[in-house]
């Protein structure tokens, strides 16, 4: 089966959105995310969709969207996750949010990249985190210090713990 990577930047909390954003602006996690996305197939829910600053260039944006008419340039859109699935066909994909599709494809996910951010952001969405779940296992992390107004922050990678 291919990879397909979950990433996100997550509060202590569990809060990964504030203001119909991401929370926090903080340039090494920006270019992480590109560096992890970059020439697969990125899933996305149309909320998480219309947040980004705009098309990413050299990755497919794959929208799910259950609007019959929903259309933008750019996206293409998918009905379910089966239909996303399709379309990304047997390439390695990342999964990058929102929390309703981080939700739906929670068990097909190979690798959880998460950004833990250290403070407890109020916000309007949340999620469960890897950490919360026994089939991952965390495999590695590096700590950032607080910088630029930005709290303190891992990077940590999570794998399926394999099934026995
Ligand atoms: N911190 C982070 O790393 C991070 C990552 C991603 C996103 N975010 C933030 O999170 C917020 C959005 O997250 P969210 O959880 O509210 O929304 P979301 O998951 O991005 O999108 C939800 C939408 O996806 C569509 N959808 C959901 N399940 C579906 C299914 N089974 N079949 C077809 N379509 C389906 C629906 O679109 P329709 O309503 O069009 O039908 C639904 O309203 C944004 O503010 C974004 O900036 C943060």
């Amino acid at each position: 089966m291919a990879d397909m990577l979950f990433i996100v930047a997550r509060a202590t909390n569990g809060v990964i959105a504030k203001d119909g954003d991401v929370p926090w602006q903080i340039s090494e996690d920006l270019k992480r995310f590109k560096k992890l996305t970059i020439g697969k197939p990125m899933i996305m829910g149309r909320k998480t969709f219309e947040a980004l600053p705009g098309v990413l260039p050299g990755r497919r944006h794959i929208v799910l969207t259950r609007q019959q008419d929903w259309q933008a340039e750019g996206a293409e859109v998918a009905r379910s996750a089966e239909h996303a699935m399709e379309m990304v066909g047997d390439a390695d994909c990342s999964v990058i949010g929102g929390a309703e599709i981080f939700d739906l494809f929670w068990d097909r996910a190979t690798t959880f990249e998460l950004t833990e951010v250290f403070e407890d952001t109020v916000g309007e969405v949340s999620m469960r985190g890897p950490a919360d779940d026994p089939t991952w296992r965390e495999v590695a992390r590096e700590s950032r210090p607080a910088a630029d107004g930005w709290p303190p922050y891992d990077f940590v990678t999570f794998e399926r713990v394999p099934e026995r």
